[in-house]
């Protein structure tokens, strides 16, 4: 690292492995950096400005994109992060995302990876992890999404209810609190997301369903990569309450899934 270089902090994935340099963001390239970089370069083209631009591809693997002046949250998530109007914004950029999204046509002999993919699949290319960690703020209102590592083709319902699982959250109270303020309400906030996305009736009426699917996509990506013995998730699920918080959050889901409906259709 040079003196003008500065490291970022944020992700699990690429902890330490992320430099800004003025104006440019370099970062280890995924394995569908082509692809991905042109799929960026489509959404620049057709006037979404709140994503980074693909500058280019180092000949030692790291690719270079535009760097989005701003805040990121990083955990224990601030409260500026976690307000009603952050949220409704994350689900306008979101939906702002999409709308671009849908008229960008998915590169189908790219190798997208399917660690978080939609298994409905679909035709648009979904984001699969806007977590707070890769939302850039400015003012307390989101003005970009970064980090398209783990995008593939899905529906956007899919999206939107990874989204939710990291924004709303949708978890315990007990396990939220290791992480968030406390207090969110999480059914009047998944409320807020839907309405900042502007979601149809009948995507509300299976949003709750879809959550419990992510959730059980996420967890079944995680023990893949614990079985494989990555470092970072074994430490990441050891330190954040082992199998048994995925238990207790996938029965509060399932507990409460006809108090978030209610929520979403009223
Ligand atoms: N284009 C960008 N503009 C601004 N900040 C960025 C950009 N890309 C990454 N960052 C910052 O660097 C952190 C880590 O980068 P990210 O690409 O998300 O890595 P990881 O793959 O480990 O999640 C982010 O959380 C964010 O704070
Ligand atoms: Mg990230």
């Amino acid at each position: 690292m040079t003196a003008e270089e500065e490291s970022l902090a944020g992700g699990m994935v690429n902890a330490g492995a992320v430099f800004r340099r003025g104006e440019l963001l370099e970062r280890p390239a995924p394995r569908n950096a082509r692809a991905l970089h042109a799929h960026l370069l489509a959404l620049t083209e057709h006037g979404f400005d709140a994503a980074p631009a693909p500058v280019g591809l180092t000949a030692d693997g790291r690719e270079q994109l535009t760097f989005i002046p701003g805040d990121v949250a990083l955990p224990p998530f601030p409260d500026w992060a976690m307000t009603s109007s952050a949220l409704e914004s994350v689900g306008s950029l979101l939906r702002r995302l999409h709308e671009t999204s849908v008229a960008v046509a998915v590169d189908t002999r790219a190798e997208w990876p399917p660690d978080l993919a939609d298994p409905e699949g679909g035709t648009m290319l979904c984001h699969n992890d806007v977590c707070p960690e890769n939302v850039v703020f400015r003012d307390g209102r989101s003005v970009a999404v970064i980090d398209f590592d783990l995008a593939a083709p899905g529906r956007a319902l899919w999206d939107v209810a990874m989204a939710a699982r990291y924004w709303v959250p949708m978890l315990d109270p007990g396990s939220a609190a290791a992480l968030y303020p406390p207090g969110l309400d999480a059914a009047a906030r998944l409320r807020i997301l839907a309405d900042g996305y502007g979601l149809s009736a009948g995507d509300r009426a299976e949003l709750p369903g879809v959550i419990e699917e992510a959730t059980a996509v996420c967890r079944a990506f995680v023990a893949r990569r614990v079985a494989d013995g990555d470092p970072v998730y074994v430490k990441a699920l050891a330190e954040r309450g082992g199998w048994e918080r995925w238990d207790r959050v996938q029965t509060w889901l399932a507990d409460h899934r006809k108090t978030f409906t209610a929520a979403l259709l009223n």
